[in-house]
């Protein structure tokens, strides 16, 4: 199966996001992860729905939106997400109550269902809904800023969400999120995921130039 680099707005430029963007698409990126924060589910506030819009109307369908929702009761802004233009809407397991339901209810609106686990989250805890999500987020960081350390441990969710999609010949995608970096890239690979989120790791710097050397370890592991 192939593996993509998605890479984190919340480090672009916010600036320059349209130069920012036009340097994704001209490196073939296809996953861009979209962190919404509300303030409630995390301490930190990013950006929302029309910023989400804009990105759809003017990027021509170049990216599919992996849009990561650290949101209190996400299961109330469903719609506004799907009008925005989300295509996968990842919800976080500790931010509701049903979240085999929400996740349902965002499949019949169209849109790709993702159930993200905190790195405190026992990962058995969402095996009920393994069957209908079709992406499974692991935080290797505590969700709500860039730039910090990669929690190790969380690699132990990947190699257990990979044995549990064989076993029950589940379709899932394995994303994992947080503190990835040119050093660790390449053990994440091989832990088993299929797309691997960089927003530092992307933005500082020389854009271009990261995403190679990000993309040139990930199409080898
Ligand atoms: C954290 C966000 C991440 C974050 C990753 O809550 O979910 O997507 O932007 O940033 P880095 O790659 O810098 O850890
Ligand atoms: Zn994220």
């Amino acid at each position: 199966m192939n593996k993509y680099l998605a890479p984190s707005l919340l480090s672009a430029n916010f600036y320059n996001l349209k130069d920012d963007l036009n340097v994704l698409s001209d490196e073939n990126i296809k996953y861009l992860h979209l962190d919404v924060m509300d303030g409630m589910f995390v301490p930190n506030i990013s950006f929302g729905i029309p910023v989400i819009n804009s990105i759809k109307k003017h990027t021509n369908e170049s990216f599919i939106l992996d849009t990561h929702l650290m949101v209190e009761r996400p299961e109330r802004y469903i719609m506004d997400f799907k009008n925005a233009g989300a295509d996968i809407l990842t919800i976080h397991k500790e931010a509701t109550i049903d979240f085999c339901e929400v996740l349902s209810i965002i499949k019949e609106q169209g849109m790709k269902a993702g159930i993200s686990v905190n790195p405190e989250t026992d990962i058995k805890t969402i095996d009920e809904c393994l069957g209908i999500a079709d992406l499974v987020l692991v935080m290797s960081v505590h969700p709500g800023f860039g730039g910090q350390k990669f929690i190790e441990e969380t690699l132990e969710k990947v190699v257990y969400l990979n044995e549990m999609r064989e076993k029950n010949n589940h379709k899932y995608l394995i994303e994992i999120d947080g503190g990835i970096n040119i050093e660790n890239v390449e053990k994440v690979c091989k832990a088993g995921v299929d797309i691997v989120v960089a927003g530092s790791a992307v933005f500082k710097n020389d854009i271009r130039k990261n995403i190679m050397q990000l993309n040139n370890i990930i199409n080898e592991a």
